[in-house]
């Protein structure tokens, strides 16, 4: 997982291994996502019948949306071999002698491939158009270009920015999916199937609780029942209740709207110390004493949602019911009291 999370909220130590057992296995398990699935699912069979590789796949939403989840899927079905590479660390190098391994129709996936270089990059081209890579020898007026022919296979990209690929690189997925929030209703869905999985009894209600506020996100519905999983065994005996729920998501200082301690910072920040703004993303930034692009991947998209903050081309401002959420008055009404 790429993106910053909330303290309360962190890594417990074996945060991988949990995301293991829960992850969906087959597209029926896989909550939601109805258009992404259907496609996707046509794709696959039409693919499968006509025994070729998968065309490139592009996965692209908001961090814990499912997206690692999905390309582990689309192997499953595909029945192929899987070759998992970090876009950011992977060199040119590595590039070739990844796809010079790979067996006929098997998946190549690529987290955070917004983040590859630019050189690694290159050598990709090639590879997803016609399957063949070029490998320069030698140096200077003795270089040599040797092609290497490559099996057909299918690239899945996941990223939490499609602003941040190049056009080239874009262009070459021939199935692009963007993967939304979910409804309340599929993460009471998904936050029963994982209570199952984990052995605990949850009341429906309770469910729902946690739904209504893991801000859309699978990853944080789940990371909720297992903090309110703790709880239910620490401080109580039986089924998760809804007064269990709210009592652990009062510890985590999640409010009704599924907000933590620092996506109400950064509602702050933007009210009071730059008046409501604008203020850009770099101030705004070194002000939370937070990277930028944990701001843009993992708060913003879900505050402008909620329409509690706003882009403009000056920066960042807050909204009317942002102020209203974090019950700070513009500083207009606030002169008038006085
Ligand atoms: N549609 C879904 N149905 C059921 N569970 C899901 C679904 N999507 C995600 N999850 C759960 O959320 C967890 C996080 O999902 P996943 O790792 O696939 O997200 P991601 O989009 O790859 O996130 P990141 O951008 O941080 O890599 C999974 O382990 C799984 O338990
Ligand atoms: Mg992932």
């Amino acid at each position: 997982m790429s993106a910053f999370v909330a303290p309360a909220l962190a890594d417990d130590g074996d945060e991988e291994a949990v995301e293991q057992t829960l992850r969906p296995r087959s597209l029926d398990e896989f909550v939601g996502q109805e258009r992404v699935k259907e496609q996707l699912e046509i794709a696959l069979v039409a693919a499968k019948a006509r025994g070729e590789a998968l065309d490139h796949v592009l996965l692209a939403g908001p961090p814990g949306l499912g997206k690692t989840s999905l390309a582990h899927i689309v192997r499953e079905e595909l029945g192929v071999g899987l070759r998992t590479i970090a876009g950011p660390a992977v060199e040119k190098k590595d590039i070739a002698a990844i796809l010079t391994s790979l067996e006929a129709r098997d998946v190549l996936f690529v987290d955070e491939i917004h983040r590859m270089s630019r050189t690694a990059e290159e050598i990709l081209y090639p590879a997803l158009e016609d399957f063949r890579i070029d490998i320069v020898m030698g140096e200077g007026a003795g270089a040599r270009t040797l092609t290497l022919d490559l099996p057909p296979f299918t690239l899945v990209g996941a990223t939490t920015r499609t602003g941040l690929l190049t056009t080239p690189l874009r262009d070459r997925f021939g199935l692009t999916f963007r993967l939304d929030y979910y409804d309340p209703g599929q993460l009471a869905q998904i936050v029963h199937r994982s209570a199952h999985i984990l052995g605990v009894e949850i009341a429906a209600d309770a469910a729902e609780e946690i739904a209504s506020r893991s801000r859309g996100t699978p990853r944080l519905a789940n990371r909720i029942l297992r903090r309110v999983r703790d709880v239910a065994q620490v401080r109580h005996q039986g089924v998760i209740t809804t007064e269990i729920a709210r009592e652990a998501l009062l510890l985590l200082e999640i409010d009704e709207q599924g907000l933590d301690r620092e996506a109400r910072d950064l509602l702050h920040t933007i009210a009071g110390k730059f008046d409501g703004g604008p203020v850009g993303l770099s101030t705004l930034a070194a002000s939370l004493g937070e990277e930028q692009e944990t701001i843009e991947d993992v708060y913003e998209p879900y505050l402008l949602q909620l329409g509690f903050i706003q882009r403009t081309p000056r920066g960042r401002t807050i909204t009317k019911l942002g102020r209203t959420h974090i019950g700070s008055a513009p500083p207009d009404t606030a002169a008038k009291l006085f």
